[in-house]
C-alpha cells in the first residue's frame, strides 16, 4: 500500500514541525495540516516566516521548503480527511479539568470529536495514526467508535507516539533516537498498513530506528519514557536541595553521577523545575491508569515525580523571600526568561509562572524580559493559573533585558536562553539596588565571576 495522500488533524507543537518533515522528506506525497483554530493556520500560512505560530530552530526554513509544493494548512478538516489515504490525530490530550479524574486523567474529548468526524465524512479505506500521547488502550476506544459509526468503509488504527523535544524539534525529527509505530500484526491487510508507515519513515530513518510493537506497548511507551524523563529531573533536583545544606555541588555530583555509563550524563540538570506541556500531564495521566487498575504502590510511585517537581518551584520562590530578608513587599524582582525551556516560545506549564504567582503573592513587583515570548502571554499564564481571574497587576514584560533588571532587588533566572550569559552583568549590577541579589534557576552563570561583580549569588544546589 503506498499513501499517497496525508492528512493531520491538529496543528499545534507536534502537528506542524512533524508534518513538514514528512513533506519535506517525502517529496510524492501530499501532506496537509488541518485546524480549528483559524488564527493558527493563517499564521502556518503568513507570508513572513518568522510568524509561523511556532518557534523552533530550523522550522522556517523546512516550512519554507514544502509548503503550497505539497505541505499545505487548512481549515478544512472535512475535506482533508475525504481526500486521506492516512490520517494523524495530533490534537492536543490536556489534563481533565471536570468530573471523573478532574486533575488527573487526559481529557479524550478532542481526541473522540476526531474520531467521530473522520467516521462521518470517510468514504474509503483510511490508516488512522494516534501521533498525541494517549492513555494506554485508546486505541481500542478509537476503533470501536471508527466501527460502529462509520459508513462501512475499513480503518487500520496505527500508535505512532512522537518523541521530539521543543527547542530541538527538527533535529529530533530529522534524527531522533528512534520512531515507534504500533499496531495490530494479525492479518495481511494490517501488515500493509504498518508498512505503510514504516515505509513514510524509511525515506530517511535508518531501519534499524524504526521500531515496531504491538498498539499496547507503543502507547504505553510513550507515557513510560516522558516518566523517566522527568524522573532523572526530579531525583537530580532532590538531590540539589541536599547540596544546599551540605555545600556538595549538584553539578559536580551530576558530573560525577552521569559518568557512570550505566547512568549516562544526560538530563542531570538540576534547575527550578521542569515545565512544558506533557510531563506533568503525563505522568498525572500514569498515575490515574495505575490507581484505575487499583496499582496504588505504582501510582504513588511516579506521583512523588510531580510532588518533587511542585516542591522545588515552591522553594525557588521561598529561598527569594527569604533571602531578601523575609520581606519582597513593593520589591522589584526581574525575571530573565518565562518559556518552560531555551529556544521555544511555549511557556506551558513552565516553572517562572508559579515563580511568578507565590512572588506576586508576596506583593513583588515582578518585571520580565524574554527573547520569544509575547507579553499577552505572560498574563494570560497567570490568568489561566488563577482560574482565569485578574491577577495582581504588577507584572511587567519587558522588550529589552537591562530595562527588566534596572532598579531590581533581585534578578531570577527562569528559562537558560543562551543569550544571557552575554549580557554585560557588570552594567547590569550597576544599575540595581544593593545588595544585589542574582537567583540562578539553571546554573548558567559563572558564580566566580558574578560574586567578583559584587552580586550575591544563588545557584540551584550550589
Ligand atoms: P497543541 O495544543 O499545540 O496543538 C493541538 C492542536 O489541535 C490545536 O491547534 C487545536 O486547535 C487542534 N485541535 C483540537 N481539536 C481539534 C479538532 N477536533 N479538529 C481540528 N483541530 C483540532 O498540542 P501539541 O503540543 O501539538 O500536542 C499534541 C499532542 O502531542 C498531545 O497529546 C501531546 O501530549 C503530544 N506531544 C506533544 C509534544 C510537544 O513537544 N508539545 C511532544 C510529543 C508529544
Ligand atoms: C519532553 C521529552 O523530552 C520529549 O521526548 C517528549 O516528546 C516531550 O516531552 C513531550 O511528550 O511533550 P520537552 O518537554 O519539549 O520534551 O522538553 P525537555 O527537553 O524534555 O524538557 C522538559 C523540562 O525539563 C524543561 O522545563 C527543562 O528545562 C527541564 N529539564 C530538562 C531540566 O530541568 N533538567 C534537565 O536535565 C533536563
Amino acid at each position: 500500500m503506498k499513501v499517497k495522500n496525508i492528512c493531520c488533524i491538529g496543528a499545534g507543537y507536534v502537528g506542524g514541525p512533524t508534518m513538514s518533515v514528512i513533506a519535506q522528506k517525502c517529496p510524492e506525497v501530499k501532506v496537509t495540516v488541518v485546524d480549528i483554530n483559524e488564527e493558527r493556520i493563517a499564521q502556518w500560512n503568513s507570508d513572513d516566516l518568522d510568524d509561523l505560530p511556532i518557534y523552533e530552530p530550523g522550522l522556517a526554513e523546512v516550512v519554507g521548503e514544502a509548503r503550497n509544493k505539497n505541505l499545505f494548512f487548512s481549515t478544512d478538516v472535512d475535506g482533508a480527511i475525504k481526500e486521506a489515504d492516512m490520517i494523524f490525530i495530533s490534537v492536543n490530550t490536556p489534563t481533565k479539568t471536570y468530573g471523573i479524574g478532574k486533575g488527573m486523567a487526559a481529557d479524550l474529548k478532542y481526541i473522540e470529536l476526531c474520531a467521530r468526524q473522520i467516521a462521518r465524512v470517510a468514504d474509503t479505506d483510511k490508516i488512522v495514526v494516534e501521533k498525541s500521547t494517549l492513555p494506554v488502550r485508546t486505541a481500542a476506544a478509537l476503533k470501536s467508535i471508527l466501527h460502529h459509526t462509520g459508513n462501512g468503509v475499513n480503518f487500520h488504527i496505527l500508535s505512532n507516539p512522537e518523541f521530539l523535544a521543543e527547542g530541538t524539534a527538527v533535529q529530533d525529527l530529522l534524527d531522533g533516537d528512534r520512531v515507534l509505530i504500533g499496531g495490530d500484526q494479525k492479518t495481511e491487510e494490517s501488515k500493509a498498513a504498518m508498512q505503510a508507515l514504516v515505509d513514510i519513515y524509511a525515506h530517511w530513518m535508518k531501519p534499524e530506528q524504526i521500531l515496531t510493537t504491538n498498539v499496547w506497548s507503543s502507547e504505553l511507551s510513550k507515557l513510560t519514557a516522558n516518566a523517566f524523563l522527568a524522573q532523572r529531573v526530579s531525583s537530580i533536583n532532590a538531590m540539589s536541595e541536599l547540596c544546599e545544606v551540605t555545600d556538595a555541588d549538584v553539578s559536580e555530583v551530576a558530573r560525577a553521577v552521569g559518568s557512570d555509563s550505566r547512568i549516562g550524563p544526560k538530563f542531570l540538570k538540576a534547575s527550578v523545575g521542569f515545565g512544558g506541556s506533557c510531563f506533568q500531564k503525563d505522568i498525572l495521566n500514569l498515575v490515574y491508569i495505575a490507581k484505575s487498575y487499583g496499582l496504588h504502590e505504582v501510582a504513588d510511585y511516579w506521583e512523588q515525580v510531580i510532588i518533587m517537581n511542585d516542591h522545588q518551584k515552591r522553594r525557588f520562590a521561598r529561598n527569594i523571600v527569604q533571602t531578601l530578608f523575609n520581606t519582597v513587599s513593593g520589591k522589584k524582582i526581574a525575571f530573565l526568561g518565562w518559556a518552560f525551556k531555551k529556544d521555544t516560545n511555549d511557556t506551558r506549564e513552565s516553572a517562572a509562572i508559579y515563580v511568578a504567582n507565590d512572588l506576586l503573592e508576596e506583593k513583588a513587583e515582578i518585571s520580565v524580559f524574554d527573547p520569544k515570548v509575547k507579553p499577552h502571554q505572560m498574563h494570560s499564564d497567570l490568568e489561566y493559573l488563577n482560574g482565569g481571574d485578574q491577577y495582581n497587576e504588577t507584572l511587567n514584560a519587558e522588550t529589552d533585558p537591562y530595562e527588566a533588571c534596572k532598579d531590581a532587588h533581585a534578578i531570577a533566572i527562569l528559562t537558560e536562553w543562551d543569550e544571557f550569559v552575554d549580557y554585560d552583568w557588570k552594567k547590569i549590577h550597576a544599575n540595581m539596588k544593593k545588595p544585589a541579589f542574582l537567583f540562578d534557576g539553571r546554573n548558567i552563570l559563572n558564580r566566580d565571576k558574578m560574586e567578583k561583580l559584587g552580586f550575591i549569588y544563588r545557584g540551584i544546589g550550589k
